[in-house]
């Protein structure tokens, strides 16, 4: 569903459409202008031109460190608590392979980040889908897995701020998760991707920050959606040396570590956490201002996200997002997600990046109020 995108995208552009494209977490904005001046040095640096393997630069993995203790407070050590990964999806799907045997289960979010599927799939071990609704305000209430799923679980996988939804989570819930996972001696997964995209004062914890966490969980960090440095591909795990290790392990089979002139333009970028962030920040939460009041004022009942960079907008009872979501491609040109294509829990919502200008969200939320309109008649 997802994978056919592009090409539909690319069909429409040929036919002449002005198309909008609100579907990947790809902002449109330049990563930190140091982070790139880092990556121009560095490539000139022979050093840098050769394998990185699982160490990598250690210099990535101190300045990861202190990234975490200046922000969560927690302090990590750099060589036995931190992984360093090509991109956080990468580290998040080979976790299951360290993890998970044929049998076991996987407790996923649903819809979520198809990074927590696929790594169980891989792994040949059994995904335990879990609903994500309002109902629960979006989050997966552990009191409601079944007990057989619970006995073979071996992961939980959580996104707070979430990927689809962008809902965020209260400490309390946090902490009864830590709980639960301690009682049941299940790794709790926990993707922080999105710590860094809050608004109006909301400022996202580390599950490090909850009491017990560091016995039950590893935490996966990305510069991606934080820096505007998706293609770059770095991020990093951090726990436990008990829970990293296993990861590092696997990867030490896989790969051979991210490019050295990248990992040290990483540095670069964390560096520049303090200076340039508000300002990224800022045009976020401009776009997010246009996107919910274009899309309210098509009809559409969207709440004000806190964080990430999505807008999940609920459809109305019996139109099915997959339909909604080629409707609004084909006949106005604007490529949203299907809530559908995240997940069977996801049906009834689409979801709109703010990865272009508040004008174009706000002349996209046009275009989809007109199929609204439509598939209501
Ligand atoms: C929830 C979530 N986790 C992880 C990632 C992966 O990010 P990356 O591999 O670029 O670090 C994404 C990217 O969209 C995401 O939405």
């Amino acid at each position: 569903m997802l994978a056919s995108i592009p090409q539909k995208k690319r069909d429409l552009i040929a036919r002449g459409m002005d198309v909008i494209d609100l579907g990947a977490g790809d902002a449109d904005l330049p990563a930190p202008p140091r982070a790139v001046e880092a990556l121009v040095d560095a490539a000139r640096d022979p050093a840098m031109s050769r394998y990185g393997f699982g160490l990598g630069l250690p210099a990535y993995r101190e300045a990861a460190a202190a990234w975490m203790e200046r922000r969560f407070g927690q302090r990590f050590d750099p060589l036995s608590e931190l992984v360093p990964l090509i991109g956080s999806k990468e580290g998040i799907a080979h976790l299951a392979l360290a993890y998970l045997e044929p049998g076991d289960v996987a407790i996923i979010p649903d819809p979520g980040y198809l990074a927590y599927l696929g790594g169980t799939l891989l792994s040949n071990a059994n995904p335990y889908l879990y609903a994500i609704t309002p109902r629960t305000d979006f989050l997966v209430d552990v009191d409601e897995i079944p007990d057989d799923v619970r006995a073979r679980a071996k992961l939980l996988y959580l996104n707070y701020p979430n990927n689809p939804t962008a809902a965020v989570a209260p400490r309390d819930y946090l902490k009864k998760v830590v709980d639960w996972c301690a009682t049941h001696d299940i790794l709790l997964v926990y993707d922080n991707a999105y710590s860094e995209m809050t608004f109006d004062g909301y400022v996202a914890p580390s599950i490090f920050e909850i009491d017990g966490a560091r016995e039950v969980a590893l935490e996966f960090h990305s510069l991606s959606k934080t820096y505007n440095m998706t293609g770059w591909r770095l991020g990093w795990a951090a726990g436990a040396a008990n829970f990293t290790a296993p990861l590092g392990n696997v990867k030490s089979f896989l790969d051979t570590g991210q490019f050295m002139a990248a990992q040290r333009a990483g540095v670069a970028a964390l560096e520049s956490h303090a200076d340039w962030l508000p300002g990224n920040l800022a045009i976020f939460r401009e776009r997010r201002d246009a996107a919910v009041a274009a899309f309210r004022a098509e009809g559409f009942r969207v709440e004000a996200p806190k964080a990430s960079m999505y807008l999940w907008v609920p459809l109305p009872a019996g139109v099915a997002s997959l339909e909604f979501q080629e409707r609004l491609m084909q006949e106005e040109g604007v490529v949203v997600l299907a809530g559908k294509a995240l997940g069977d829990g996801g049906e009834g919502f689409f979801r709109v990046s703010f990865i272009t200008s508040p004008a174009r969200l706000a002349d996209a939320a046009k275009r989809a109020g007109r199929v609204l309109k439509q598939v209501t008649r």
